[in-house]
């Protein structure tokens, strides 16, 4: 049922949040060992930028899509989207995840191990652009989520696009920050990488892609979604 405009226009993250928990509750459930990331991470004081559980489980369905058997993340925090695409592997899978802050690799390691999937993710420690190049023996990855420092977006994107073969796909993290990708005049560097980003994708061939906007319990923000069609 279409909402009344006035709900419309009070929306507000504590209706998007009421949403996203009227959606994980209903479609979502429990997860001990998602639950126990979330958890660590906290009481380790990693800050809570984690994936919000339906985006969570969006990355977990699009590799799923994708019949995706190898993955590549940048940027792990604790582990929390590395553990919803993980459990999209199948049991010969495997996901890399690339992440240079040891404190964070650690807290990572342990849930992983507690979600099962020790075996199947391998953490390399290191800044993704020094990690990436080590990468082509394992390549192609059929699923590739960027959502590391987004300064270096655009430096990611060449990559990405090395490591991942036709059918792949590509989704970056954080791409609308509370709109402010549509302002061309922004000073904020943040900004102007992922907009640099965007013109890569649009200016490359090999992709198709858009962009879809969120709201939820993380905010106003977005993915990129790419495609490699040749
Ligand atoms: N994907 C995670 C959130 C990642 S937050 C989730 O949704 O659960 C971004 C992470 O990228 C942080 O852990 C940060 O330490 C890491 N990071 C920042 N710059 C990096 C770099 N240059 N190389 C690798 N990791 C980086
Ligand atoms: C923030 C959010 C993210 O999803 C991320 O990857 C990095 C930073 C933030 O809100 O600051
Ligand atoms: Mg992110």
């Amino acid at each position: 049922m279409a909402q009344p405009a006035s709900t419309i226009e009070s929306s507000s993250k504590e209706q998007w949040t009421a949403v996203d928990e009227y959606v994980n509750d209903l479609l979502i459930g429990s997860d001990p060992a998602l639950e126990a990331a979330l958890e660590t991470s906290s009481a380790a004081g990693l800050p809570p930028i984690a994936v919000s559980p339906p985006q969570g489980k969006l990355l977990h369905l699009l590799a799923r899509s994708v019949g995706a058997r190898k993955i590549l993340e940048l940027g792990t925090l604790g582990a929390y989207s590395t553990i919803w695409m993980g459990r999209a592997l199948p049991s010969d899978g495997k996901l890399i995840t690339l992440e240079y802050d040891p404190k964070h690799a650690e807290v990572a390691r342990g849930n992983i191990a507690r979600a099962g999937l020790a075996q199947k993710v391998e953490i390399r420690l290191g800044r993704a652009i020094d990690t990436l190049p080590q990468l082509t023996g394992e390549a192609p990855f059929d699923l590739i989520f960027i959502d590391a420092d987004k300064v270096s977006y655009p430096d990611y994107f060449p990559w990405a696009l090395k490591l991942s073969r036709p059918g792949s796909l590509i989704i970056a993290d954080n791409i609308v920050r509370k709109g402010a990708v549509a302002d061309p005049s922004s000073d904020d560097e943040n900004v102007q990488a992922v907009r640099r980003y965007n013109e890569l994708l649009a200016a490359e061939p090999r992709v198709s892609a858009t962009v879809i906007q969120t709201v939820g319990s993380k905010g106003y923000d977005g993915f990129a979604m790419a495609l490699v069609v040749k």
